[in-house]
């Protein structure tokens, strides 16, 4: 068996740990023994654009950031030739099967793909770790390190200059990110897009941190919005899925809460700092297992299926059943933060 291999959508920490994972375990095992990487995406999958992957190609690279073979947001259906043309592709260069790691979009194509015949197992993705169907997506674990690392700095600062510090993290439709690292580092307010927050609120939990002696930490996730605002704050126009471009809600609390309180205050938004840099010793494992599992379900013919973490096991889903269901944050969990806040 031959089989190619993609990463699409924003990267994480941890991609090119799953491509290890697939390529060592099938010359480990004698179970494949020939790979071939996609670049960028559906987009190497439609321009027929491939890259040999072998023991050499993957050599050391779990430890490295990013992806080996590239990322973008191409849909393959979207004016690119859809099923026919990666058949021809596939067909062109003798290969039987394609992993696609990828979130959301890349799972939602593959699932179609596969509909119509096509070879494909899947393997999530995704920092902002939204997809119901696996307890954690590889990648997460490190950018909440990295946010947590940030906040140790931001509220170092803030002490002291007796400042409010609003340090705003990744989470376009979920607060996962903004919840782990807001616990870890101790913030006195946590705002999250599944919980609309009013103003009064917030200020509320800073003046009572303030009031204590503390300089307040309010964490944002970007997709949060104020319970006067019918939508995630967006100013920067439509990525190439069409939706919009967060980032920026941090900047505009500052200023409302600093009128509000006459507290000095300074946003930061920490942005891609959170999906770059090595990922860490979790993420390496759960992604390596995750490739190996992969590579596992391409052998056992287990087209139409994803990979993912439950408890401690990795076993496979369909696409149908991991698709189209957010992994929010449970309204207990946050109220078990918010005994926190303020
Ligand atoms: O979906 C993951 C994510 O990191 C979101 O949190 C964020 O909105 C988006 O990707 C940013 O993507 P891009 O790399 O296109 O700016």
């Amino acid at each position: 068996m031959k089989i190619g291999i993609l990463t699409s959508g924003g990267d994480a920490p941890g991609l090119n740990a799953v491509i290890r994972g697939i390529v060592y375990t099938g010359i480990a095992t004698q179970k494949c023994e020939e790979f071939v990487g996609f670049r960028s995406g559906w987009k190497g999958v439609v321009d027929g654009d491939l890259m040999p992957l072998g023991r050499h190609e993957i050599k050391g690279i779990h430890k490295q950031g990013g992806t080996i073979l590239g990322t973008s947001r191409t849909n393959p259906f979207d004016g690119n030739g859809g099923v026919d043309r990666i058949n021809q592709v596939m067909r062109e260069n003798d290969i039987d099967a394609i992993i696609a790691i990828g979130g959301e979009g890349t799972l939602a194509a593959a699932k179609r793909l596969t509909d119509a015949g096509i070879n494909i197992v899947g393997v999530p993705k995704t920092v902002d770790n939204d997809l119901s169907a696996t307890d954690y997506t590889f990648g997460f674990d490190t950018a909440v390190q990295i946010a947590t690392d940030a906040m140790d700095r931001l509220r170092t600062t803030g002490d002291s200059h007796g400042r409010c510090m609003i340090a705003e993290v990744m989470g376009r439709h979920v607060g996962w990110i903004a919840l782990h690292s807001g616990m870890a580092a101790g913030a006195h307010a946590i705002l999250i897009p599944e919980q609309k927050t009013s103003v009064d609120q917030i200020i509320e939990w800073v003046s009572s941190a303030h009031d204590r002696g503390r300089a307040p930490l309010v964490v944002v996730a970007e997709g949060f919005a104020l319970d006067s605002m019918d939508d995630a704050h967006s100013e920067r126009g439509l990525d190439a899925f069409g939706r919009p471009r967060l980032g920026g809600i941090g900047e505009l609390l500052a200023p409302i809460i600093e009128d509000r309180t006459g507290i000095e205050t300074r946003a930061t938004t920490l942005g891609h700092i959170q999906r770059g840099g090595t990922p860490s010793a979790y993420d390496r494992v759960l992604a390596t297992r995750l490739g190996m599992a992969a590579l596992d379900a391409a052998i056992a013919g287990d087209w139409g299926h994803m990979v993912a973490l439950r408890g401690t096991e990795i076993l496979t889903v369909p696409f149908a059943d991991a698709l189209g269901q957010l992994k929010t944050v449970p309204q207990s969990r946050y109220d078990e933060a918010r005994i926190l806040f303020g």
